[in-house]
C-alpha cells in the first residue's frame, strides 16, 4: 500500500546524527514546502526532555548545523516537534510513545538509528504498542549488525513487524547527488556503455578518504573499523552502481536486482590483496593530530585504513581489478571513482618515422568526483600545437564538468533530505534491500576471517599520509598508481 506518512518518529532524536543531519534535513524540507502540511515529528531517546525542552535542543542544533539562509521557517518547523523519553529496553515504555504518536491511520514513518543490540527490543516495543501495521514503514540506519549472522538477526527481528516493502535500509551515500548521477552518466549517455567492460577498462579505483579521526565515537568505531564502517556499505554500494548491468527501469526492484548480482559476483580476496592500517600521530593540513591509540586512550588493533584489490567474477568484469581504499586521517577529504580505460589497440603515433617517433599516448581516464567537489573529468589525448619538427607530441587534456557550475540553479541538498523525503513518501529506490546487505556482509566476513586466520594486524601510517606504504605497493605491483 502506498501512502505518504503524516507522522515521522525519530529514534535517537538527541544523538549526533539527529543534530547534524536529520533535524536540519527535515527543517530544510519543511522550509521548501516539501513535507506534508500536517506532518508531525516525534523525537524519542533516553533524554528526559518535554516538547519545549526538545524544541530548544533542536533550535540549537539547527543554528549550528543548518546554514542561516535555509533557516527561514525554523520557528514553524519547531512547532512540528514533539518528544517522548524512552528507554528502548523497557517494552512497557512504548505505550507512552504510542500515545504521543497518536493514530497511525494516516501513515507513520519511523527512522530507527540505534546500537545493534537495541534493534530487537525496539521492534518488540513497537509491536507491543501497536506502532506497526500497514500504514507504518521503518527506516533503518547502520550499523545493521557487525557480521552476516548479527545482521540476519536484526533483519529477522525487523521482518516480524515490517515486510520488506515497508523496510527502508539507509546507506546515506545513495542520497548523495553525484552517486545518483552515476546512473545518469552511465545510462543516459550512449558514449560510455559500449566501453564499460573488461575489453576497454583496465581497472577501477574507488577512494573514500577522510581527514577526520575518531571524532569522539570511541564506543562505536573501535568495535567496527574501516572495513565494516565504510567498505561493507558505502564503498560496496558505489562499486555496485559502477559495475551493475543496465536495469530495465529506474525503479527500486530493477535497480536493486542488478546491484545484488554484482555484490554476489565479488570474488573472495586473498590476504595479500588487502592492506590494513591504523593512523599514528601526524599532521593534517599543517595541524598536529594524535594517533588513534592516543585518541582512544588504549592500544587497539582496529583498522582505520583499508585497501583492497577486488574482483568481480562475471563476463563484463573478467580480469578487471577494482581497487578500493578508505581511511581516516588521510591528507584530504575526497570521495572519487576513477575508471581507467585501456590503451588504444595500436598507436599510429609510435611509428618509426621522425614525425611521430615516440609520441606518448596515455589511455583515457574518467574521474567521477563525489565529494567535496562534484565533478566529472574525462581525460583525452590531444596534439600539442606546433610544427612538430621533433615529432608529434601528445598531451592529456581534461574534459571537465563541474556540477556546481553546470547546475548553478538547483540548491545542493543534504543526502538525508532526499532519503527522509523518500521514506515519508515510500520510494525504496535509494534504499538497500536485505539481499544486498547480506551479500555485502558475506564478502566482508570472509575478508575478516582471512585476516584472523593469517594474523593480519594493521600497519601504522602517519596521520596526513595516504596510508601504509604497502597500500601503494598493492597497486604498483600491477603497474597502477593511485589517483591523487
Ligand atoms: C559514516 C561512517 O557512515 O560515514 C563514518 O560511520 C564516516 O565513519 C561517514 O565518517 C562519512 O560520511 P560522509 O558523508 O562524510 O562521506
Amino acid at each position: 500500500m502506498n501512502f505518504t506518512a503524516n507522522s515521522l518518529l525519530l529514534f535517537g532524536a538527541t544523538g549526533d546524527l539527529a543534530q547534524r543531519m536529520l533535524l536540519p534535513s527535515v527543517c530544510a524540507l519543511h522550509a521548501d514546502g516539501l513535507v506534508p502540511e500536517d506532518l508531525s515529528i516525534i523525537g524519542t531517546a533516553r533524554h528526559d526532555f518535554d516538547d519545549g525542552a526538545y524544541r530548544n535542543f533542536a533550535r540549537a542544533a539547527l543554528e549550528k548545523f543548518l546554514p542561516a539562509e535555509r533557516r527561514g521557517s525554523m520557528a514553524t518547523f519547531l512547532n512540528r516537534l514533539h518528544y517522548q523519553p524512552l528507554d528502548a529496553n523497557d517494552t512497557a515504555g512504548f505505550a507512552a510513545l504510542a500515545k504521543k504518536v497518536g493514530s497511525t491511520d494516516k501513515g507513520l514513518a519511523i527512522f530507527l538509528s540505534t546500537a545493534p543490540n537495541l534493534f530487537e527490543p525496539t521492534i518488540a516495543g513497537l509491536t507491543a504498542s501497536g506502532l506497526t501495521g500497514e500504514t507504518v514503514r521503518i527506516g533503518l540506519e547502520k550499523p545493521l549488525g557487525t557480521c552476516l549472522a548479527t545482521s540476519r538477526e536484526i533483519n529477522d527481528a525487523v521482518a516480524t513487524a515490517f515486510p520488506e516493502e515497508r523496510t527502508f535500509r539507509i546507506d546515506h551515500y545513495l542520497g548523495k547527488e553525484t552517486v545518483q548521477n552515476l546512473l545518469a552518466l552511465r545510462f543516459a549517455n550512449i558514449l560510455f556503455e559500449p566501453l564499460w567492460n573488461a575489453a576497454h577498462i583496465d581497472h577501477v579505483q574507488i577512494t573514500v578518504a577522510e581527514t577526520v579521526g575518531l571524532e569522539g565515537r570511541v564506543g562505536f568505531y573501535d568495535g567496527a573499523g574501516a572495513l565494516r564502517d565504510m567498505v561493507q556499505n558505502h564503498m560496496l554500494q558505489l562499486l555496485a552502481l559502477v559495475a551493475m548491468e543496465p536495469p530495465a527501469n529506474y525503479n527500486a526492484t530493477a535497480i536493486r536486482d542488478e546491484k545484488v548480482k554484482v555484490l554476489r559476483a565479488l570474488r573472495m580476496v586473498n590476504p595479500n590483496e588487502t592492506v590494513t592500517g591504523q593512523y599514528r600521530a601526524g599532521a593534517i593540513q599543517g595541524q598536529p593530530v594524535p594517533g588513534y591509540d592516543e585518541e582512544l586512550g588504549k592500544p587497539s588493533e582496529t583498522e582505520t585504513f583499508v585497501a583492497i584489490k577486488a574482483h568481480l567474477d562475471n563476463w563484463r568484469w573478467k580480469g578487471v581489478p577494482f581497487y578500493l581504499r578508505t581511511g581516516k586521517r588521510l591528507p584530504q577529504r575526497k570521495t572519487e571513482i576513477v575508471v581507467q580505460f585501456r590503451h588504444v589497440p595500436h598507436s599510429i603515433f609510435a611509428g618509426p618515422n621522425r614525425k611521430n617517433a615516440g609520441a606518448r599516448n596515455v589511455p583515457n581516464r574518467l574521474v567521477i568526483g563525489i565529494q567535496p567537489e562534484e565533478n566529472i573529468t574525462l581525460s583525452l589525448m590531444a596534439k600539442v600545437p606546433g610544427l612538430d619538427r621533433e615529432g608529434i607530441r601528445l598531451r592529456e587534456v581534461p574534459l571537465d564538468i563541474a556540477m556546481a557550475d553546470a547546475f548553478a540553479g538547483p540548491m545542493k541538498r543534504i543526502a538525508y533530505e532526499r532519503l527522509l523525503l523518500d521514506l515519508i513518501e515510500g520510494d525504496q529506490t535509494l534504499f538497500v534491500r536485505r539481499d544486498e546487505v547480506e551479500a555485502q556482509w558475506e564478502w566482508i566476513d570472509a575478508i575478516r576471517a582471512s585476516w584472523a586466520e593469517h594474523g593480519v594486524r594493521p600497519q601504522g601510517y602517519m596521520a596526513g599520509s595516504w596510508g601504509p606504504s604497502s597500500a601503494i605497493a598493492l597497486t604498483e605491483r600491477d603497474g597502477v598508481h593511485w589517483h591523487e
